[in-house]
């Protein structure tokens, strides 16, 4: 909002400047009385913020005359010096305590002057300065997740999403973890419930494999209540693909690649007759969108209770344009295990489909040279700001 012009008053400010009410002759201790008087009234006569603003580049501005004044010393005769110095010192803190005392007692009053109600500080219908301004970022692993996910998405894949607080049936029943199997210790969990008590015991996710088993769920509940006439056949009345990037949570020791928490991204792609080479080939496209045309795919031989077969996926990729091209391991994949399929209502006779699950912090830091885990979590500017 700009002030309405004020007229009829000449800004104390420029006649200071101008010199127009400076002493001609030489100061001294009775002229810098004077100023002081002069001041002290014209103060008391400031009624709002501009009027004080006006006294305040008067007196104490960069020509202001209490500045000034001090300018004056090398015309002092040298004896007077020392006094005159202080004084001068002595009357501008006094202005400047004086002008203190007046701005607060002026309070709100102090406050431009306008007519009706107070306008919004911002402007609502601007658009935002995050992002264009240079002020402040996403963090890399937001990044990189963003970019996977858009990856994906140009194959079909779309986003799913899963609770992090989880139960043992979604983290490793329906995924065809037995009850004796290692990877439910409660030692390698964060584990909410005691498992030895509570017959369903709640977690937080250790993986994100669980969103398949909810994902499946939903839509077997969906064909359920659609019926027959949908077209449903076999549980599903539709083909699934998903990638559901998200947090895990483990109780490793945190060293330079280990992490109590960490960032996985899942896929799920199920219809009829999918195989090992549509897997292979999802893989391979989306190297080769995401490192270049360069980039090969490799899957090792693998266990996972999940999936058969399953596989370790590797990369050959130049994770950097001056890097040489080398293989790295990307994460865990393969053909869904029926066993899956069942526990879930779906027949395996009728739907088939592939899985794959990966780290996000491995890929952001091959890509972006990051030697040590630790470093994406400690929030240290000085790091972010030169991702
Ligand atoms: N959930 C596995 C892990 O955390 C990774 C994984 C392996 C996911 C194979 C998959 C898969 O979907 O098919 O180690």
């Amino acid at each position: 909002m700009r002030l309405a012009p004020r007229v009829g008053r000449l800004p104390l400010a420029r006649e200071a400047r101008t010199g127009a009410d400076l002493p001609s002759r030489p100061m001294d201790l009775t002229s810098l009385d004077a100023l002081g008087s002069q001041a002290t009234a014209a103060l008391a006569a400031a009624a709002d913020a501009a009027a004080l603003e006006d006294w305040r580049s008067a007196y104490l501005g960069k020509s202001g005359k209490a500045t000034l004044a001090l300018a004056e010393l090398k015309n002092v005769p040298k004896e007077q010096k020392p006094a005159f110095g202080a004084k001068v010192n002595q009357l501008k803190a006094a202005l400047e305590a004086a002008f203190k005392e007046r701005a607060e007692a002026l309070g709100a009053g102090a406050a431009p002057r306008q007519s009706g109600p107070t306008p919004p500080m911002i402007d609502l219908s601007e658009p935002g300065i995050l992002g264009s301004s240079g002020l402040g970022r996403r963090h890399i692993i937001s990044r990189v997740r963003e970019e996977l996910v858009e990856v994906f998405a140009r194959m079909g894949f779309e986003v799913a999403r899963g609770p992090e607080l989880e139960d043992d049936e979604h983290n490793f029943v329906k995924l065809n973890i037995p009850a004796d199997h290692p990877a439910r210790d409660p030692i390698d969990n964060y584990y909410v419930d005691d498992p030895t008590k509570v017959e369903r015991p709640r977690m937080i996710r250790s993986q994100t494999s669980t969103v398949q088993i909810r994902v499946i769920e939903a839509a077997v509940a969906e064909a359920k209540a659609a019926g027959e006439a949908e077209g449903v056949v076999g549980g599903l009345a539709a083909p699934i693909k998903i990638i559901s990037p998200g947090r895990v949570y483990r109780p490793d020791t945190v060293d330079a690649t280990h992490s109590f928490m960490f960032h996985q991204i899942e896929g799920l792609y199920l219809d009829r007759a999918v195989s090992m080479a549509d897997l292979k080939t999802c893989l391979f496209q989306f190297a080769k969108a995401y490192f270049g045309v360069e980039a090969q795919v490799r899957l090792r031989p693998s266990y996972f209770p999940f999936t058969e077969p399953s596989a370790e996926v590797d990369l050959r990729v130049r994770l950097r344009p001056d890097a040489p091209l080398r293989w790295m391991e990307l994460g865990g994949c393969g053909m869904v295990d029926p066993a899956v399929l069942e526990m879930c209502g779906v027949d395996p006779e009728i739907w088939t489909g592939f899985a794959f699950g990966f780290g996000i912090e491995r890929l952001a830091m091959g890509k972006y040279g990051i030697p040590d885990i630790r470093m994406l979590f400690e929030n240290d500017l000085r790091f972010l700001r030169q991702l």
